[in-house]
């Protein structure tokens, strides 16, 4: 059978629709042009009120046009990809290469160690051969909660894998699946298999033992003297003073090479590796991409797998052929040479149907359009790599790296001596003078370490891939509360605007070594933070100029209206459309705009702020993880959709500044408007009167936070004061004719 016969592991089709979608873009950019000659043809005398106005309503504009330029790069031809597994089985099944699967936890508190448990179960019960791959798990915390657990852990584990090869169990985190089995059992018994039942309450009594035994010691605060006595792995905190004093802590909990490593049924199991990577004071510690670093180095000389998947913590695997669909892009003869990294999609459970604050749907649109342009970006978690290409080697056309199974070892190793030769490997010196955290591994100094990582790959000529199958392989837990989306949007858009000012910019970096697709592609991520200034002028200049009765826009008899209203219409129903395409609700795209606008004007805002102040050299940024669980009541106001503020923050005073401002602005608007008379008003000032209703009628819920709610969710009284005293200032300074 020669090497030509062989057919693809995977295929590319474009989207549908392409046609109609580019006469819509290209449609409303001649709407933008008509905007644009408008503005330039009727600016306001120096004498009338409104030039200043006029020409702020113009800057945030073409800021808008040239924005929504970049973003046409995400849609004008999007690819989607498909896997062949049953080729590759066929063909590889005997050398399918090592896969080495990162974890990375940094904090018991806000990571609880059950999730971070699941998340590894998950992962371990892969179906892939148990001798080729090996999952760490990195603990920042340096906790011994960690550690207990992942004790524990193991121990479930070898009840586990084989229940699951068994019945063929999906998916194989346990905790969603018990809570898919116990939404069952009601109705119908979905298994096909006798004893089942059986073999199933068994598992689910030894996982609830587990369970408790975890969530005590975490109620404790540490693990007690009788469980540390049974364990000699505990004598390694010996020497530990805190979070960030503390010796390297290797464990290589699960050994497949070793006959502890084997399952209740004589199979190997994966084997399992626990570190807590060296922190001194005086060392910075770079944060995950630190980790990440340590583990490629620790994993290198453990198992040395040549593809490596990082998941989050609190993301846990829901299909447990992934890797095999990672693989048909590695392993494909004609292509998979020149690719470094697959990108699964970032999705998420606990969901509310409308999706209150926000989804990341529109993200995963847009990652199929840099697809079509040399690959996506890396967004962090739920991507297997390569790990030359991650350790910094260059593409070169025509050399194929060989990614299939190499067995080195195959006798018994000493696990204590390996333990001991790989500890220096996570040490806080052993970085200096190297090229780490540089060109080898993930970068430093940047809040999003994996966009510019993932950039200087591609710049390096390697292409990637977005694999987003239908059934999600990877799902994760979404924040509760709008401060930790806000807070977490902040840290993305900083990120990315540094990248857009560093040397690596796609801007100058990137010219020459990416395509001019991926590049705007990037820039519409780059520049997510400068969205803030254009955005603040929209939301209250109109209504402030609707209360000193001037108009900023044509009349509504004029003809200049259409390409406003064309504008304006198309703009939200293309979103609605991609939205319910992408399985939304209705409601769900409403919420979405909020948050979307939310988004702009306070993670954006302080994004940009801070990016500035960065560069002036005052302050390093920091990073914060956002909680991933919730208390009881949060979870109840959540399943009602009622908006969770999380506490005081000066974001929410912006944003209830605007929200005043607005209303004030309308209710005074009104009042003049009856003695006036309101068919005069409305002829002329129609837009902004759409723009002010539109923004009260959006911040329903913040009025009710602010004024109504009595609950624990709702906002302070100081962030109401504030907002009112600045809200009205606002309209006293610049709401009346000079
Ligand atoms: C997760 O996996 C289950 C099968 O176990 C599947 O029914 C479900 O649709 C998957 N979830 C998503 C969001 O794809
Ligand atoms: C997520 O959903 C699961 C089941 O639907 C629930 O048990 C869990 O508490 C939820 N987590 C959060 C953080 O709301």
């Amino acid at each position: 059978m020669g090497e030509e016969k062989y057919l693809p592991l995977f295929a590319t089709t474009r989207a549908k629709g392409r046609v109609l979608y580019r006469l819509f873009a290209v449609s409303v950019f001649i709407g933008i042009c008509l905007i644009c000659v408008y503005r330039v043809s009727h600016i306001p005398k120096a004498s009338e009120d409104g030039r200043f106005g006029w020409m702020y309503l113009f800057a945030a504009e073409l800021w808008f046009s040239f924005y929504w330029f970049l973003t046409q790069a995400t849609r004008w031809s999007r690819v989607y990809r498909q896997t062949f597994k049953e080729r590759l089985s066929l063909r590889y099944e005997k050398e399918l290469p090592g896969v080495d699967i990162f974890v990375c936890t940094a904090d018991p508190i806000i990571e609880p160690p059950m999730m971070v448990m699941n998340t590894v179960l998950s992962v371990m019960a892969y179906d892939y051969p148990p001798e080729k791959f090996s999952v760490y798990l990195s603990d920042d915390g340096g906790s011994e909660l960690t550690y207990y657990a992942l004790l524990e852990a193991a121990e479930f584990a070898k009840h586990w894998i084989p229940y699951c090869k068994k019945y063929r169990v999906e998916p194989r985190s346990p905790a969603a699946y018990f809570v898919s089995t116990a939404s069952d059992a009601a109705g119908n018994n979905r298994s096909h298999y006798q004893n089942q039942a059986g073999d199933s309450t068994h598992i689910k009594k030894l996982y609830e033992n587990m369970e408790n035994k975890v969530e005590s010691a975490v109620k404790l605060g540490r693990v007690s003297e009788d469980v540390r006595s049974k364990h000699k792995g505990f004598s390694r905190w010996d020497s530990y003073m805190s979070k960030r004093d503390h010796d390297t802590i290797l464990q290589i909990v699960v050994d497949g090479r070793n006959p502890n490593g084997r399952d209740v049924e004589g199979c190997v199991l994966p084997t399992l590796v626990y570190l807590a990577r060296e922190k001194r004071p005086q060392y910075h510690h770079n944060f995950k991409a630190g980790a990440i670093n340590a583990l490629i180095r620790i994993s290198s000389s453990i198992s040395n797998g040549k593809l490596l998947l990082n998941v989050d913590c609190d993301m846990y695997s829901n299909n447990s052929v992934a890797i095999r669909d990672a693989l048909c892009f590695f392993m494909d003869e004609e292509q998979g040479h020149e690719i470094a990294y697959v990108q699964f999609p970032q999705n998420f459970v606990n969901f509310t149907t409308n999706e209150l604050y926000a989804s990341v749907r529109v993200i995963n649109v847009e990652l199929h359009g840099l697809d079509n342009y040399g690959g996506p970006m890396y967004i962090g978690t739920g991507c297997f790599h390569r790990r030359d290409t991650l350790c910094g080697r260059i593409f070169t056309k025509g050399c194929k790296s060989e990614m299939k199974w190499e067995d080195n070892k195959g006798e018994e190793i000493d696990v204590h001596g390996l333990e001991e030769t790989s500890k220096s490997l996570a040490s806080c010196i052993f970085e200096e003078n190297t090229q780490w955290g540089k060109e080898m591994g993930l970068k430093y100094g940047c809040p999003v370490e994996d966009v510019i990582t993932g950039l200087s790959i591609q710049c390096r000529g390697w292409k990637s891939v977005y694999c987003n199958p239908k059934r999600k392989a990877f799902l994760g837990l979404n924040s509760t509360t709008l401060l930790q989306i806000l807070l977490q949007h902040k840290r993305w858009s900083e990120g990315n605007l540094q990248i857009m000012l560093s040397k690596y910019s796609p801007v100058w970096y990137g010219h020459g070594k990416i395509s001019l697709g991926l590049r705007l592609g990037y820039l519409r991520f780059n520049l997510w933070a400068a969205n803030c200034w254009a955005t603040l002028i929209y939301s209250t200049l109109p209504s402030l100029y609707l209360l000193r009765g001037t108009s900023l826009f044509p009349q509504i008899s004029s003809r200049w209206i259409i390409p406003f209203a064309y504008v304006i219409i198309a703009r939200n129903i293309g979103s609605f459309v991609e939205y319910m395409w992408c399985g939304g609700t209705m409601l769900g795209w409403w919420n979405d705009q909020r948050i979307w606008f939310y988004q702009r004007i306070t993670s954006y805002l302080f994004a940009f702020i801070d990016t500035i102040v960065h560069y002036l050299g005052y302050t390093d940024s920091a990073f914060v993880i956002t909680a991933k669980v919730a208390d009881e009541d949060v979870s109840e106001r959540y399943e009602k959709e009622m908006m969770e503020f999380g506490g005081s923050s000066p974001m929410f005073t912006v944003l209830g500044t605007v929200a005043l401002l607005n209303l004030s602005c309308f209710a005074w608007f009104v009042k003049a408007a009856i003695t006036k008379g309101i068919a005069e008003v409305y002829e002329t000032m129609c837009l902004q009167i759409l723009i002010c209703v539109v923004l009260i009628i959006i911040n329903k819920p913040l009025y009710e936070a602010l004024y109504q709610r009595k609950d624990k969710g709702k906002l302070p009284s100081s962030v109401a004061f504030k907002s009112m005293a600045f809200a009205g200032f606002a309209c006293l300074c610049l709401g009346r004719r000079p």
